[in-house]
């Protein structure tokens, strides 16, 4: 045998058994945005790198070490896209989609980030986003994170919400002089890291996991009491739109995220009893980035689901369509079994068909697996038999012509006595 190639570091496919579970979670989320009016757009994986380093920011983790960056053939530097906002805003900038307009979108699909893969974190991972423009007030967050936190419930997903105010880019220079005041003071209990950060973008140094910095952070300054009095009234009527709604949160008040596009809120939801790093889904405002990317002035708010992450949370498992028929049949009468499924299929049924030439055995236990209503084995030129239904009485064989009409009687009448 010759040797496999093995696949990319942090980089899987979806089994079959996985990709079904998925399709079944992306129902819902589908559902859940048309109950939400928002719209699908499709973005491309390829972006400019520059893209990224004047959206996402020069200095943070992802530009500065995790994107998959090349040259192209002709010279122009290329990344592959570590998230979705970024790439959101140019293509509806490009488009004209912002122009006096209010949009609601949503996207998904794979991003890449070349970061030491582990459980929960992948250098291939699948984000599911929304993103809402051209509304500035705090109503929009409200229903943005009440989406979120009805997806999550409708999946039977327990976390907490987070959120916090990092208020206008005035406020944020202001506190970012205090905390660098603050931080210097006690440069030598920082570690590495942190003093690079403080260094070159002194916020992130309160994303720090390293527990021994927590105590230090703990006692640094707070952005709130930075926030001018309407930065202070957008959080506060923040605040009150969710509570009227009933969605639960807790204010973290070091809570900063990792992008430099962040204005006013940012939020994420962390599952119970998870790590800190385990965020499940997370956004924030965004009222800079659509302008600093070459459109008009345009407020814009939204977040991502990590969709590994959330897989891996998911107990209310969506049901998963199984084939209304599976029909048995071995190879001098699969051209007879092909027929009368492309039959059933045009009378608007859900068929597998056994063709890998196995025992009756096999494919029995096969047909079970599938979760069909009704197998149905082919006898011979003349004849199929119906070897199994819902409704046990039903057996029996008959001859090929009359095959579709009597799966149409035996479903119909199932589904009307499962009330369905
Ligand atoms: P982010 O916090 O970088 O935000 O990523 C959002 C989510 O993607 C995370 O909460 C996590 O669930 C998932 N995620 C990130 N990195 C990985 C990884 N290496 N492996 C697995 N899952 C991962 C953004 O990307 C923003 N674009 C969100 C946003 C949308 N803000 C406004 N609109």
């Amino acid at each position: 045998m010759t040797s496999q190639v093995a696949g990319v570091r942090g980089v899987a496919p979806l089994l079959p058994a996985d990709a079904a579970r998925w399709a079944a979670v992306e129902d819902v989320l589908r559902a859940l945005m048309g109950a939400y009016g928002f719209h699908e757009i499709r973005l491309p994986i390829l972006e400019r790198t520059e893209l990224y380093a004047r959206a996402v920011g020069e200095v943070t983790d992802i530009v500065e070490k995790e994107m998959y960056t090349f040259p192209d053939r002709n010279g122009d530097s290329l990344s592959l896209r570590p998230e979705g906002t970024a790439g959101c805003v140019r293509a509806g900038v490009e488009g004209g989609l912002f122009h006096n307009q209010v949009q609601r979108l949503w996207y998904q699909g794979p991003m890449f980030r070349h970061e030491r893969p582990q459980k929960g974190r992948y250098r291939q991972f699948h984000q599911w986003g929304v993103e809402a423009y051209g509304m500035a007030g705090p109503a929009i967050e409200a229903e943005v994170i009440a989406l979120g936190t009805r997806l999550l419930a409708r999946l039977g997903v327990e976390a907490r919400l987070l959120i916090n105010s990092l208020g206008t880019p005035a406020c944020r220079e202001r506190y970012r002089e205090a905390l660098v005041d603050y931080l210097e003071v006690h440069r030598h209990r920082l570690d590495e890291d942190s003093v690079r950060r403080l260094e070159r973008n002194p916020l992130r140094v309160l994303d720090s996991k390293n527990p021994d910095m927590a105590a230090l952070l703990a006692g640094a300054p707070a952005i709130f009491d930075y926030l001018s009095p309407e930065s202070r009234a957008h959080f506060a009527l923040l605040q009150d739109h969710l509570a009227a709604l009933g969605v639960a949160f807790e204010v973290a008040p070091r809570l900063v995220r990792g992008l430099d596009y962040y204005t006013h809120t940012v939020f994420e939801w962390t599952p119970h009893d998870r790590l800190a790093q385990a965020t499940v889904a997370a956004g924030g405002r965004y009222d800079s980035l659509v302008s600093g990317l070459g459109g008009g002035p345009t407020p814009a708010v939204g977040f991502a689901i990590g969709m590994e992450r959330l897989m891996a949370l998911v107990t209310r498992e969506p049901p998963r369509p199984v084939p209304d028929v599976f029909i048995m049949t071995s190879a001098p009468l699969e051209g007879r079994a092909l027929a009368l499924a492309e039959g059933l299929r045009d009378a608007g049924l859900r068929v597998e068909t056994h063709l890998a030439g196995a025992s009756a055995k096999s494919q029995m236990k096969r047909a079970r697996e599938s979760g069909a209503r009704v197998v149905m084995e082919a006898r011979d030129e003349a004849q199929v038999a119906i070897v199994r239904t819902e409704i046990a009485h039903d057996t029996g064989a008959l001859v090929w012509a009359e095959a579709v009409a009597r799966i149409l009687q035996i479903l119909g009448a199932e589904t009307s006595s499962d009330g369905k």
